[in-house]
């Protein structure tokens, strides 16, 4: 029988959904770089080869995302777990002794990931407190075999 009465939470129904951890970047001069711990990233297609991630309307860097402008996600390892936990705190930390290297696209990436896929921004839709960003992919690799950084239950886990 469910309970009724103990409805919970929405972010703890979220939470039960095991997910993947990303860190987004985009910018391509030093100054504009811009990096955020993000979990709502999908694939969308593989012909032709697209993704999507979700950024909060609040983001202040969220009109950086401009039709066309280049962006990488960083598929993270269990290693990497305090660079997540840093790219979802303080912005103006984030690059501080963060040790990047620069895509074919000229947009910092981290070496230590699982792997990396490049893209560029085809299409953005509100969709309330959040807007959907979805990308062309434009090039992909893998980087390292380690084990992955799970979200689960609110917590950093691995498999
Ligand atoms: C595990 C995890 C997953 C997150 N996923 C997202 C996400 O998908 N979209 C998003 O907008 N913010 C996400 N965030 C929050 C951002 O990383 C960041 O903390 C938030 O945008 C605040 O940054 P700001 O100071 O730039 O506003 C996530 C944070 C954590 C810890």
């Amino acid at each position: 029988m469910i309970n009724m009465k103990k409805k919970p939470s929405l972010t703890s129904i979220f939470s039960l959904f095991s997910t993947g951890i990303t860190i987004v970047t985009n910018g391509n001069i030093k100054a504009n770089y811009f990096g955020c711990t993000i979990n709502s990233f999908s694939s969308v297609s593989l012909n032709p080869p697209m993704f999507l991630f979700c950024l909060g309307n609040y983001n202040n860097y969220l009109k950086t995302f401009k039709l066309g402008s280049s962006l990488n996600v960083n598929f993270l390892s269990f290693s990497q777990k305090k660079l997540a936990n840093k790219f979802a705190s303080k912005i103006e930390q984030r690059w501080q002794d963060s040790v990047y290297s620069l895509g074919k696209n000229k947009v910092p990436f981290f070496k230590s990931s699982l792997g990396v896929i490049e893209g560029k921004v085809q299409k953005k839709i509100k969709s309330g407190d959040h807007t959907i960003i979805i990308s062309q992919i434009t090039d992909f690799y893998k980087l390292s075999a380690k084990k992955p950084l799970i979200y689960y239950k609110s917590k950093f886990q691995t498999i």
